[in-house]
């Protein structure tokens, strides 16, 4: 497993990597509407929780895994929990747990990954169809556009294949010329297309209603309302941190594996969060949902999954400068979701390297099975004429919150308790940062890995009712 070592060019280089890799689809596409389903304010309480019981403790655990398992290969949740755990334990025992953890691992990453890919080529050709003004007509129902938009072949398998090319181009070009290149131009981009698009949001007026302003829509998400809490609206939030800040997969290990064994990980973790939520409740939360409430009221905030390709083209053909602001919008997306996409498509390859193939095998092979499991996506809509995207919607249920939680619980049961004191040294060698003893204790060994379980039993519950 010592093959030639790989690492980031620059400290830039790599926080902006490890933030192309958290902020993505999950940002801007999934947030609002999940945010806006389960009762705004309502979902910003259980939300702020899981970021600081879960996203916090397990984003430390897995660049401690990363850096620490860097030494012996790049790339899989298995070897590196395997390492880290053997310190603890019987070395057979590890080998099962991180055997059975890279297994889950491989799939749930493929799974995920083949119809994110999708949801990238159809941010593209909206992007493209913005621009040209394909939905500016007023006549034209944007559900039914959308509708037939996924039914068409020639558009979804165009861009599908572009973004497909795209991401094995920089995958191909290696961890400093492609991964760090890729996200030193698109996470500026990010930000900045995503301030203008702020302004633009909160200057819009009162444009249907007097009282559907876009600040009515921002309190709706920012004013907690604590009688609405319940159960569901809990894991939705819980499930929303995992998959925003790419919990669960080992795709953020295999980054931190190119950390040198010195590199600070605390204030980089911190600074990985911290630029996701930025892109996150800031972002995603100051764009779609109040445009949304401005147009279309209280009512517009039970969009769901439609909420960023049917409700929005609605709106940005209502508003001056639609089509650039549309195209802006789309674009947002496309850059988000291809820098976390080539994260996913590189940790898959470094896990078959580690298997003994060759890059380029590696590559040709990750990227037929995307083809493989992407195609029934795309197919679904074309051959079944509906646009209930069943197939999409059962595998995002299941890899997109079910597993990335059962494998959060493995690791944070491999980093607090087979590596146990341990892992709390090697997480603070070489940081500006010291995370205490009682944070590691009362967190990383008890409140993370007993609320990952209550999760767990809760939407286990959830599905058999
Ligand atoms: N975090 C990324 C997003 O928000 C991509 C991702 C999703 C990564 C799920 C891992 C798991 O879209």
């Amino acid at each position: 497993m010592t093959e030639k070592r790989e690492n980031w060019g620059s400290k830039l280089g790599l926080i902006l990597a490890m933030a192309g890799n958290a902020v993505g689809l999950g940002n801007f596409w999934r947030y609002p509407y999940q945010a806006a389903k389960n009762g705004g304010g309502a979902f910003m309480v259980p939300y702020f929780a899981a970021l600081i019981i879960l996203g916090i403790p397990l984003m430390l655990c897995e660049w401690n895994q990363g850096r620490f398992g860097g030494k012996y290969g790049h790339g899989t949740l298995g070897p590196m929990v395997y390492l880290q755990a053997r310190e603890g334990v019987k070395p057979r025992t590890a080998a099962i747990i991180g055997g059975l953890a890279g297994a889950i691992a491989f799939s749930v990453t493929v799974l995920l990954n083949g119809y994110y890919n999708h949801i990238i080529g159809w941010t593209l050709g909206y992007s493209f169809l913005s621009l040209t003004g394909g939905y500016m007509d007023k006549a034209v129902d944007t559900g039914a556009y959308f509708v037939s938009y996924i039914q068409d072949p020639t558009k979804v398998i165009i861009f599908w294949l572009i973004a497909l090319a795209i991401l094995g181009f920089a995958v191909m070009r290696g961890v400093q010329k492609g991964i760090e290149v890729v996200a030193k131009i698109m996470m500026p981009l990010i930000y900045v297309f995503g301030i203008i698009l702020i302004i633009r949001t909160l200057t819009l007026g009162a444009p249907v209603k007097p009282d559907w302003t876009p600040i009515a829509g921002l309190n709706y998400i920012w004013s907690p309302r604590w009688s609405d809490l319940n159960w569901t609206s809990a894991l939705a939030a819980a499930g929303q941190i995992f998959f925003t800040l790419s919990l669960g997969m080992g795709i953020i290990q295999n980054y931190a594996s190119y950390l040198k064994a010195d590199d600070d990980i605390v204030v980089s973790g911190f600074a990985t969060v911290s630029l996701n939520e930025l892109a996150e409740v800031i972002m995603g939360g100051s764009i779609a949902i109040p445009i949304c409430y401005a147009f279309l009221g209280p009512e517009g905030m039970k969009s769901g999954v439609g909420l960023s390709f049917i409700a929005l083209p609605n709106i940005f053909r209502a508003m001056g400068g639609g089509q650039l602001f549309g195209a802006l919008w789309f674009l947002i997306l496309f850059m988000a979701g291809i820098t976390s996409a080539i994260a996913m498509y590189n940790y898959l390859v470094a896990m078959l390297e580690e298997m003994g193939l060759q890059k380029k095998l590696g590559s040709v092979i990750v990227f037929g099975l995307y083809i493989i499991v992407g195609l029934p996506v795309g197919l679904e809509p074309i051959l079944t004429k509906t646009a209930d995207l069943a197939y999409l919607t059962e595998v995002d249920n299941w890899v997109g919150s079910y597993f990335l939680v059962v494998l959060g619980l493995i690791e944070v049961i491999a980093t607090g308790w087979l590596m146990g004191g341990k892992a709390l040294e090697e997480m603070n060698r070489g940081g500006y940062w010291k995370v205490p003893q009682w944070f590691f204790t009362l967190f990383i060994q008890i409140l993370t890995p007993l609320t990952i379980i209550a999760l767990l039993i809760g939407s286990t519950r959830d599905y058999y009712k």
